[in-house]
Parts: C-alpha cells; sequence; structure tokens
C-alpha cells in the first residue's frame, strides 16, 4: 500500500517507536520541569519539537500497522473486519471540506489543507500512543479537537459537539442497497466538555503516515477513554448543539449501546464481560487477555468528567 505522509509532517519530525515516553514519566516530568525538558531518549530534534509532548502516550508496545489497518469496524464498506481494508479505496478523501456548525459564533467550512496548515506548533500531536476499542495501542497522528472547536467560539448554550461521517453512496459500498447495515450517514456525540478534553482528538494519521482509508482517512476523531465506537471516521460536519445528540449504535441498539461509552470493566455489556480484553496482534484469539483498566488507563486524566454520575446508568 503506498501511503504518504500527512503534509505538516517533515520526515525529519518523525522519532523511532522506542524514543516514546510512558504517560507515567510524561506527566511527572511535566509537573517537575516543564513540558518537553527531561524526557528519556529522545533526539535533540524530536525533543525540540515535541513542545508539548501528548499525555496520551503509554509505554505499551504498539499494535504492528498491518493489523490497525487490516482488522477495522467502517460498516459504509462492509460489516466484517476485513472489510474495510479491501473496499475502502473507493473513497475519494481529496479535497475534503468540513462544516462546522451549531451553535458557534463563526460557523465555518474548513478545507481540510487549510485546518492542518493553520494548526500551531503546539497543537500538533506526534508520536503519541493510544490503546483503545478492541484494545489496540496506535500510534495516532493528530490535534486537539479543542483547536478546531476554539476556532469557531462555541455559544453559551451548546452543551454537546454532534458528528457526521460522509454521505456517499456512490463511494460507499455499504451505503447502497436493500440490506443497509446501520442508517446513513453514520453520526457520533461528545459531551462539550468531552469534546474540549485535551485527549480528544482529531487524527489525520498513524505511525507518521497519512490515514489509510479503512482508518477513516482523511480526518477522524479519536477519544482514547471511550470504546472504537465514538471514533467516528471520514468526519464532514461538526455541530455544537444544546441537546444530546443521537449516535449510530444508541440508535441501532439502545439497550446495548448509551451514549456515553466509557471503557468501564465494572459494566458488562449484555452479551460479553468488559472486564478483560483481547490485545490485537498478540497471538490472535488466543492471545491472553488484559484487565480492562476504567477510562482506558486515563481515569486520572477524566475521571473528574463524570463525577456524581452513576456510570451504570450513563453506560
Ligand atoms: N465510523 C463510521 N463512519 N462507520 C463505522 O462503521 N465504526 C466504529 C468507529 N467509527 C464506524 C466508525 C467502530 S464500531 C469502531 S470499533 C471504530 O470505528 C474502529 O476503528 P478502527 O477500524 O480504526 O479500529
Amino acid at each position: 500500500m503506498l501511503i504518504s505522509r500527512p503534509p505538516f509532517i517533515r520526515p525529519s519530525e518523525i522519532t523511532p517507536y522506542d524514543c516514546y515516553v510512558s504517560r507515567r514519566e510524561l506527566l511527572m516530568g511535566a509537573a517537575a520541569m516543564g513540558l518537553a525538558a527531561g524526557l528519556p531518549s529522545w533526539s535533540a530534534e524530536a525533543a525540540a519539537f515535541e513542545a508539548i509532548p501528548s499525555p496520551l502516550s503509554t509505554a505499551d508496545e504498539p499494535t504492528p500497522f498491518e493489523d490497525i489497518t487490516s482488522y477495522n469496524n467502517y460498516y459504509e464498506f462492509g460489516v466484517d473486519k476485513g472489510d474495510p481494508a479491501a473496499n475502502a479505496h473507493t473513497l475519494t478523501t481529496k479535497p475534503w471540506t468540513i462544516s462546522v456548525d451549531g451553535l458557534v459564533a463563526r460557523p465555518t467550512e474548513f478545507h481540510l489543507e487549510d485546518v492542518l496548515n493553520s494548526v500551531t506548533l503546539e497543537e500538533r500531536i506526534y508520536r503519541l500512543r493510544c490503546v483503545e476499542g478492541w484494545s489496540m495501542v496506535i500510534p495516532w497522528v493528530g490535534f486537539p479537537l479543542s483547536a478546531v472547536l476554539s476556532r469557531v467560539e462555541p455559544l453559551g448554550n451548546a452543551k454537546f459537539v454532534a458528528f457526521e461521517t460522509v454521505l456517499r453512496p456512490d463511494e460507499m459500498a455499504g451505503q447502497r442497497g436493500f440490506l443497509q447495515a446501520l442508517q446513513w450517514p453514520y453520526v457520533e456525540g461528545l459531551r462539550l466538555d468531552e469534546a474540549m478534553h485535551p485527549l480528544t482528538i482529531l487524527a489525520v494519521g498513524l505511525y507518521g503516515e497519512t490515514l489509510p482509508n479503512q482508518n477513516g482517512a482523511p480526518i477522524r476523531l479519536v477519544v482514547p477513554w471511550k470504546y472504537g465506537f465514538k471514533s467516528i471516521k471520514s468526519i464532514v460536519r461538526i455541530s455544537l448543539v444544546e441537546k444530546q445528540p443521537e449516535t449510530s449504535w444508541n440508535r441501532q441498539n439502545p439497550d446495548e449501546y448509551g451514549f456515553y461509552s466509557n471503557v468501564n470493566p465494572e459494566v458488562d455489556h449484555p452479551r460479553w464481560s468488559q472486564a478483560t480484553e483481547r490485545p490485537i496482534g498478540q497471538g490472535g484469539l488466543f492471545a491472553k487477555r488484559n484487565p480492562t483498566l476504567p477510562f482506558n488507563g486515563y481515569a486520572e486524566q477524566v475521571a473528574d468528567l463524570y463525577a456524581g454520575m452513576d456510570l451504570r446508568v450513563f453506560y
């Protein structure tokens, strides 16, 4: 597969994978001596670039690129895990525009290239790893969603953010025909404070390369403390709204999928336990399962967002 780098990444800015730091080292380092200083084993060049190292980084081994890009959910291209890799090449991802509208002072239609060019150095996130979904550790490339939201100036009554995937039956086989797996376009939502959290990112690449189509090119959401289905792909619209928006999976099966989708080992899915997770790319179905961590290991950063809420009710 021939894939190129996102336009704003210089090859010299991509660090070998063994240069990542653990979240603990990162936070301690950040607290103790300012954000970039003292990070172990980083080249001078990368350390200088990484003015704000991502607190998303973990010390876990990343999932191989081949697994991240061949085991996917993207129902617009079929319901089997291998379908997106086989079929998603039919989606044209250039040019790409994203409307940001609703309860904002400055509704804007962004060209993706312009967004990437306007993202400041401090806002860019590199080399982060993010344990997510069915347990993959993915070195995403992206920037905080808040960078886009703050540009349009949300109004005081904006409480939620609604997202929409592109609707293009001509290019997406799963959106054609009689048997539709989901209602289109695919939609997702976050509370505004979740959306503004620095861990919530818009990803445009992984492993230092432009995002492959099956992973949601050219731009998709990553919310590392939630299950994968919050990771809406190929986004064309972001709307600030007052009421909790619909999400595709909640609409499809409300008893199984709630709005929040926080990783919660104590709440079983009606059809399976969520107490353990199967890491992809490590021994297939027979891989040793790991205990699932609350909020995917990010409780320290995000648990406050849900203070006082019964997470069994708001699942
Ligand atoms: N986005 C769209 N547009 N369509 C989808 O079917 N599936 C979701 C999410 N985003 C989906 C989507 C689900 S269920 C998961 S688990 C993640 O994408 C999978 O992301 P990945 O294939 O990059 O691992």
